[in-house]
């Protein structure tokens, strides 16, 4: 490393904490008046066309609910196409102008293609596309047994994003609509038995954030994280080990409503509305990426402090991430013996070899 790098390294960190502290004041004054101000000018919902991927539950519902009370006209994306129509006549309730409901996989770049044509053929115009749609797991990585869980997991939490974006960008561009983004605290406070999930929402991240410079006015992206909220997915919709969605049937087919819930999307939705780019519950937890950056063996001692005490006991404890009734924290599993390679391996009889010559 060169001199100027090492220099840089003691004295950027300390100065831009100085400044920062010294900012702040300022910077929230600066946010204040900003939301104030998006606050008298926000965008107004009725008759504008939003498309909503991962419909059919918890956050995705709910978002729906706040865009019908708003009387916008909607397209309701999952693949469980029963639960739409509920949905669909509660929306209409609540005063959503018309409803349509689209049975689709968002992994499927044809089923994107799909519902997104669909869209436009059926109202001519695109506002607002919310990506939803996802699954978690709660197993520890040594444990998959099956290594095709793991591009499945990318598939549905990252490119389930990137697919129904890629369609609509162009009608977004028309539009000068917005794209409403539901990522996690998960990217920066990666937990144990959540890698592939906290690796695909980092992913989700990154890729809105440098679109959002490609696409600058044109469109609009709201980036929302938050903790953990009563849905499906921190109610028992995991992957287990072997791949194979989690069917907890008594919990698969309830409706899942709930106060965090419906608090979270009517926060969203707002946000949205009034273009913001980042909407955070709770924010606090915001202050975990800076120990990540500066103190990151704080975060780490935590960790295995809280690991450790967990596997001392023998019986299974709740989650401390309230992740319903299954354990997050938990004892690791036993280790795989490593990969017995064969001696007569291709890379040593080469090595054999080469000695021999
Ligand atoms: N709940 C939390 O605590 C929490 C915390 C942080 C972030 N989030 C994020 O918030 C978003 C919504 O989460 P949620 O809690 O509402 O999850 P959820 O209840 O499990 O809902 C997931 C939705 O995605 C749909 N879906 C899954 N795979 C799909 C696919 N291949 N194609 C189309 N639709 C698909 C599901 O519908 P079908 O099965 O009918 O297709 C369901 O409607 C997710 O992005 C999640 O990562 C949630």
């Amino acid at each position: 490393m060169d001199l100027f790098d090492s220099i840089l390294n003691f004295v950027v960190p300390p100065a831009s904490m100085i400044m920062m502290a010294f900012a702040w004041p300022t910077l929230s004054f600066i946010h204040g008046v900003e939301w104030v101000f998006k606050g008298l000018y926000r965008e107004n919902m009725e008759n504008k066309v939003v498309v909503i991927t991962g419909a059919s539950s918890a956050i995705g519902e709910q978002i729906a609910y706040e865009y019908a009370r708003r009387k916008a006209n909607l397209v309701l994306v999952a693949r469980r196409e029963h639960r739409l129509f509920g949905i669909r006549e509660n929306c209409r309730v609540l005063g959503a102008k018309q409803v349509l409901i689209i049975a689709a996989d968002v992994v499927k770049e044809e089923d994107c293609k799909r519902f997104i044509s669909d869209t436009i053929s059926y109202f001519g115009q695109l506002n607002h596309l919310v990506n939803t749609a996802s699954l978690g797991h709660t197993f520890y990585f040594e444990e998959a047994s099956d290594t095709s869980i793991f591009p499945h997991m990318m598939d549905i939490n990252f490119w389930g994003n990137v697919y129904p974006t890629y369609v609509a960008l162009p009608y977004l561009r028309q539009s000068r609509g917005r794209i409403l983004v539901n990522a996690s605290v998960e990217s920066w406070l990666p937990m144990p038995r959540m890698s592939l999930y906290a690796a695909a929402k980092a992913a989700v991240i990154n890729f809105y954030e440098s679109l959002r410079f490609e696409v600058k006015d044109d469109v609009g992206i709201t980036i929302a994280t938050h903790g953990w909220v009563g849905s499906e997915l921190s109610s028992g919709r995991i992957m287990l080990e072997e791949g194979a969605e989690m069917q907890w049937k008594e919990e698969r087919e309830v409706p899942l409503t709930g106060g965090h819930i419906e608090e979270f999307a009517k926060m969203m939705v707002a946000g949205a509305c009034r273009g913001d780019a980042y909407v955070k519950n709770p924010s606090w937890y915001d202050i975990f990426l800076l120990y990540r950056v500066f103190a990151p063996d704080v975060l780490g001692w935590t960790f295995r402090l809280l690991l450790s005490t967990i596997s001392n006991q023998s019986a299974r404890r709740p989650s401390l991430a309230g992740v319903g009734s299954r354990p997050l924290l938990e004892p690791a599993p036993a280790r795989k013996p490593p990969l017995a390679f064969s001696p007569a391996s291709p890379l040593q009889q080469q090595q054999q070899q080469q000695k021999n010559e």
